[in-house]
């Protein structure tokens, strides 16, 4: 099964950030746009994993998040894979506090790889985001990245991580993948300050 692990996008965060994706939705409606209800951020892309190894992630994963605190997040910005001017991939950015992130998305990389999953892109800079859309072929998409740059969301605070699974298509090429959510895990409640 293909899987990854994710921070989940609270409804008024996807809300507020569909009022701003719909427009673009119709005057740029040759990308591949994903589905509001699709929208996370991913730590780590595991990729093939077995039923064995995907028991085993269970209590890695555990571990991994109560290991970090909950973290504020919010959406922002804007750029796009390998570069604006022959994107292939829009997405929306990750603001708030991306060193957190990043250290959770570095704890759930290790435990996936002591369960026998390694990310990957393991090694690569963890660069946050949500993807918005994708094209198969390269698009000049700078006038998008420039009028989602001023983009910013409301903070909210994420409490746990997810492991997803991701059903590809059959047959249709441009259907959606089906996500279906195997376990969530919180991260640390952290201690209020003078206590
Ligand atoms: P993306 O949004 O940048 O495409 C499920 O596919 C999730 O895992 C997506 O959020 C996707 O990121 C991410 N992912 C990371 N590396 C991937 C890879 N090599 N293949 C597919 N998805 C990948």
């Amino acid at each position: 099964m293909r899987l990854f692990v994710a921070v989940a996008v609270p409804a008024h965060a996807a809300d507020e950030l569909d009022g701003v994706v719909a427009p673009l939705r119709q005057s740029w409606a040759g990308l591949r746009w994903t589905g509001r209800d699709a929208w996370h951020v991913t730590l780590a892309f595991l990729g093939e994993v077995n039923e064995t190894v995907s028991a085993r992630l269970v209590p890695r994963l555990e571990r991994a998040a109560a290991r970090h605190p909950c973290l504020p997040v919010s959406l922002g910005g804007a750029g796009a894979f390998p570069v604006a001017a022959r994107a292939r991939v829009l997405w929306t950015g990750v603001q708030g506090e991306p060193r957190g992130l990043a250290a959770l998305a570095a704890s759930v990389a290790a435990g996936a790889r002591r369960a026998g999953a390694p990310p990957a892109e393991e090694g690569r800079r963890f660069q946050p985001h949500l993807t918005l859309a994708r094209c198969r072929e390269p698009v000049d998409a700078r006038p998008l990245v420039d009028s989602l740059s001023g983009y910013t969301g409301r903070t909210w605070t994420a409490g746990e991580i997810y492991l997803i699974r991701s059903h590809l298509p059959g047959g249709r090429p441009h259907d959606r993948p089906r996500y279906e959510t195997l376990g969530s895990w919180p991260l640390r409640i952290s201690a209020v300050p003078g206590t």
